[in-house]
C-alpha cells in the first residue's frame, strides 16, 4: 500500500469526504489500551475513547479474538433464520442487566429510534392512548443521535437547521428539572420520558442527586415509560454498571444495590462492542418488549454473529478488569487533580463529571477558539481531547488507564494549561 503523510491523508478526507465533522488535526493509524499513534509513529493518550466506545481500551485482545474467530466462522445470516450465537448473547446480556429481553440493534442513534417506536407502540396497545397522539417528554441540551426523528426533538441549531420537516410528538423540557417533568407528565397523552443520565454531548451536565430516582417514580406515578439512554454513559463509564445505578460501590459484578434505579427501557451502543463493531442494544421486560411482533421492527445487521460474540467479550472484559471501580477511582483522582490546577490557573473555571467522564470548563465566551487551541497544544503535548459546545473540553480516557499513566496525562494536562497562559 502506498505510504502517505498525515498532511496527505487530511487533504484526502478534504477533496473526497463530506464535510461532517471537523477533526483535530492529527491522523491516527494503531491503537493499543490507553494509547494511539499517528502515521509518523507519535504516541498519544487517547482521552475521547472515540465519545465513549473504546472504554476497554483500544483493540483489547480478547474483544479482538472474539472478532476474529467468528469472522471466520459466521458473520451474517440476517434474521430470516436463526443462528447459533445470538440466542447464547441475549441470555447473557439480559442476565447482565436484569432485563427480560432485548433487541438487537448496530448503531445508537438506531436504538434509540427502536426505544422511541417501542414506547409509542406501548402506549397505544397496552396505556390506551389514540393512536398518532402519544408523546415523548425529552429534555433540553439532550442529544440522542442523528436520524431524522432524533434530530426533530433537539434544540442544537446545528443538528436541526434546515432538516426539517420534522417527527411530531415529543415535549421538551429544561433538563434537571423534576417539577417541569411533573407537569409535562400531566399532558394529556404521555407515553414516556427520554433521558441522558448525565449530558455527554451538551458538555457533560451531571443532574443532581434524586433527579433520575425522582424522574423514575414520577413516570411510575403517571404511568408512563422512563426510558434511559445509557449509550455513552453506560458500561462502567460512570463508575458504576449504569449511570441510572446512582452513587454504586460494586466493584467487579453489579450488586444492584438500592440506589438502583431501573428503567423500563435501556438503550446502549458504543462500548457495547469496546469500540470493535457497532452494537447496539434496547433492553425491557416483556410488559414492553412484547408489543413488537414478528415483521414490525428489525435490522439486517442487528443480532449479527459477530455482534454478539464482540458484544459478550466487550461485557466480560467490564467484569473481569472490575472497569467499574476503576473507572470510580481514577475519577475521583482526576477531578481532584483538575481542581488543584483550576485553583492555580485563570483559564480553566470549573471540572465536572462523575466516573471517567469528565469536561473542563474553559474561562471564554462558547464562540471563542480557546478550547479548541487549547486541544490542539494537548496534542502537541501527546493527549488527544476534542472541545464539546466551544468552551467546554470532555475527558473521557479508555477504563483501563491505570494510576500512574493517569498522573502523566494530568501532568500533561497542567504542563499545557500553564504554557497556554
Ligand atoms: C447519549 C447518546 N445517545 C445516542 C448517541 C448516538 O449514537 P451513534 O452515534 O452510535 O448513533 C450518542 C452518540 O454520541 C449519545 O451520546
Amino acid at each position: 500500500m502506498e505510504k502517505w503523510t498525515s498532511a496527505e491523508l487530511m487533504q484526502l478526507e478534504d477533496k473526497h469526504g463530506a464535510h461532517n465533522y471537523h477533526p483535530l488535526p492529527v491522523v491516527l493509524s494503531r491503537g493499543e489500551g490507553v494509547y494511539v499513534w499517528d502515521v509518523e509513529g507519535n504516541r498519544y493518550y487517547d482521552f475521547l475513547s472515540a465519545y465513549s466506545a473504546v472504554n476497554q481500551g483500544h483493540c483489547h485482545p480478547r474483544i479482538i479474538g472474539a472478532l476474529t474467530e467468528q469472522a471466520q466462522t459466521l458473520t451474517l445470516t440476517s434474521r430470516a433464520f436463526y443462528n447459533d450465537s445470538l440466542g447464547v448473547y441475549e441470555k447473557y446480556i439480559t442476565e447482565y442487566f436484569g432485563f427480560d429481553k432485548v433487541l438487537p440493534m448496530n448503531t445508537g442513534a438506531e436504538a434509540v429510534e427502536t426505544a422511541i417506536k417501542l414506547c409509542r407502540k406501548w402506549a397505544y396497545e397496552r396505556k390506551g392512548i389514540h393512536e398518532n397522539d402519544a408523546k415523548i417528554i425529552v429534555c433540553e441540551g439532550n442529544f440522542h443521535g442523528r436520524t431524522t426523528t432524533i434530530i426533530s426533538f433537539s434544540n442544537d441549531p446545528d443538528a436541526n437547521k434546515n432538516f426539517g420537516p420534522f417527527t411530531p410528538g415529543f415535549i421538551r423540557i429544561p433538563y434537571n428539572d423534576l417539577n417541569a417533568l411533573e407537569q409535562a407528565l400531566q399532558t394529556e397523552n404521555v407515553a414516556g420520558f427520554l433521558v441522558e443520565p448525565i449530558q455527554g454531548e451538551a458538555g457533560v451536565f451531571v443532574p443532581n442527586d434524586g433527579f433520575l430516582s425522582g424522574a423514575a417514580e414520577l413516570c411510575n406515578k403517571y404511568n408512563a415509560l422512563f426510558i434511559a439512554d445509557e449509550v455513552q454513559t453506560g458500561i462502567a463509564r460512570t463508575g458504576s454498571l449504569l449511570a441510572v445505578c446512582g452513587n454504586c460501590s460494586c466493584e467487579s459484578r453489579c450488586e444492584r444495590q438500592a440506589s438502583f434505579i431501573k428503567p423500563d427501557i435501556l438503550i446502549l451502543g458504543k462500548a457495547l462492542s469496546g469500540g470493535v463493531y457497532p452494537v447496539s442494544a434496547v433492553l425491557a421486560d416483556d410488559e414492553v418488549m412484547m408489543v413488537i411482533k414478528p415483521g414490525q421492527h428489525g435490522s439486517t445487521f442487528g443480532g449479527n454473529p459477530i455482534a454478539a460474540k464482540v458484544a459478550m467479550a466487550a461485557l466480560d472484559v467490564v467484569e473481569n478488569e472490575q472497569l467499574m471501580l476503576n473507572a470510580r477511582v481514577l475519577g475521583e483522582l482526576f477531578r481532584s487533580e483538575m481542581q488543584r490546577i483550576i485553583d492555580k490557573s485563570d483559564l480553566i473555571v470549573k471540572v465536572r463529571g462523575k466516573g471517567l467522564l469528565n469536561a473542563i470548563i474553559v474561562n471564554d465566551t462558547p464562540d471563542s477558539k480557546t478550547a479548541w487551541n487549547l486541544c490542539v497544544k494537548l496534542k502537541e503535548n501527546g493527549l488527544l481531547a476534542k472541545p464539546t459546545h466551544g468552551n467546554i473540553i470532555r475527558f473521557a480516557p479508555p477504563l483501563v488507564m491505570t494510576e500512574e499513566q493517569l498522573m502523566e496525562c494530568i501532568a500533561i494536562i497542567e504542563k499545557t494549561i500553564v504554557e497556554f497562559q
